[in-house]
């Protein structure tokens, strides 16, 4: 009842006294700084830990200078207790000041602890490049009709890039401008001869030359003949080089397939069969190759095998194949009257590129990932 009347009062001015009560000035503090240490310890950003101390420190507005102007209300008498009193207080909300600001500073700073819940972040895989993709492919693809790899140096010597493929030494195919040839063992590769007297090159100085980069993968052919008897059944896949000029269709360097199989009977039918299998495996059963008679010191018939190029429009060859010629079985020790057998040569890059519908060879050596990402 007592309190209703109270309240039910209109509510005083504080009294102005000219005095103060040291009691209610000491509560007054002990409240400014319970609620001083709370916003301090809650302030959780820089902002709010400087908002604090603008409310609580600050020289002009804050909450303590006030507590401070308090003093000169108290009796003389009082002031020694209230300005110990104050000065603990304003010690204590200084220190929480500096706390709060290591606490914000060092949230800032630090990454936040490892949360073993939160899905993990998978690290970008690469993959095969799609030469590499195709490759692989065709090992697989001729690994089921029964063909073994086989490998050959890039770096050939010209025995086996022309001699013993029955490439005749005054044969167009063994041009300077059609070949990377290397000088000789010992020879500078480049001439030191001043740029007036170019033409004695350190081919011409150092007689024929005897080594060269592989221009056909058909080198396999005879180290795997050299190195075992028939029946064979292998296939290569390497790099091949030859001096063209860079276009959509033709690099200086370039992929081949090459396959070879000796044995008993073996005839042209098995050739184009396997050919036709493979075409349709690799490159999708609505593909159409085509075969035209042509010419390779080395093979005997020969031919040529185009395929329909995307949107059907005209053919590009795919390579070239026959059936092994009697000479070049002889030259590496088998007998033409005992076995038969056929090989085919076909670039790497435009079969990946039909596969893909890629219509620019460059694309696949300038290892643009936004390119490369698409396969
Ligand atoms: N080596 C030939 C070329 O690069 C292709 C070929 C291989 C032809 C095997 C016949 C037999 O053009």
């Amino acid at each position: 009842m007592m309190q209703q009347s109270a309240s039910a009062r209109k509510p005083k001015p504080p009294e102005m006294s000219s005095t103060d009560s040291l009691a209610v000035a000491l509560a007054d503090l002990d409240v400014l700084l319970a609620a001083g240490l709370n916003a301090f310890k809650s302030a959780a950003t820089s902002e709010a830990v400087e908002a604090s101390r603008i409310d609580y420190l600050g020289q002009k507005q804050g909450r303590l200078r006030a507590a401070q102007d308090r003093l000169k209300s108290l009796e003389p008498a009082s002031r020694r207790a209230y300005g110990q009193q104050f000065n603990a207080a304003k010690a204590a909300l200084e220190a929480a000041l500096d706390a709060a600001r290591v606490r914000v500073e060092r949230r800032a700073t630090t990454p936040i602890g490892l949360d073993v819940t939160l899905p993990g972040i998978r690290p970008r895989l690469g993959h095969r490049h799609p030469l590499t993709q195709t490759a692989d492919e065709l090992i697989d693809l001729f690994g089921r009709f029964g063909f073994a790899v086989a490998r050959g140096p890039e770096v050939e010597d010209v025995h086996h890039n022309f001699d013993a493929l029955n490439i005749p030494p005054n044969h167009f195919a063994r041009d300077p401008l059609d070949n990377f040839y290397l000088a000789a063992d010992g020879e500078p590769s480049q001439p030191e001869a001043p740029a007036t007297s170019r033409s004695e090159s350190a081919l011409s100085r150092s007689g024929p030359p005897t080594a060269m980069l592989r221009s056909q993968t058909s080198t396999v052919q005879i180290r795997v003949m050299e190195s075992q008897p028939p029946p064979v059944r292998v296939i290569a896949i390497g790099r091949v080089y030859r001096p063209d000029t860079v276009d959509a269709t033709h690099s200086f360097m370039f992929h081949q397939i090459e396959g070879l199989m000796v044995d008993r009977g073996v005839t042209m039918a098995h050739l184009k069969s396997v050919l036709r299998l493979f075409a349709e495996s690799y490159l999708g059963r609505e593909v159409k190759i085509r075969f035209r008679p042509s010419f390779f010191p080395f093979t005997e018939p020969s031919v040529e095998v185009d395929m329909l190029w995307h949107g059907g429009e005209r053919w590009v060859e795919m390579g070239g194949a026959g059936m092994v010629d009697p000479n070049v079985l002889r030259s590496v020790g088998y007998d033409p009257e005992d076995v038969t057998g056929f090989a085919f040569g076909l670039g790497i890059e435009r079969l990946c590129m039909r596969r893909h519908g890629i219509d620019d060879i460059r694309l696949l050596y300038q290892n643009d990932v936004r390119f490369l990402r698409q396969f």
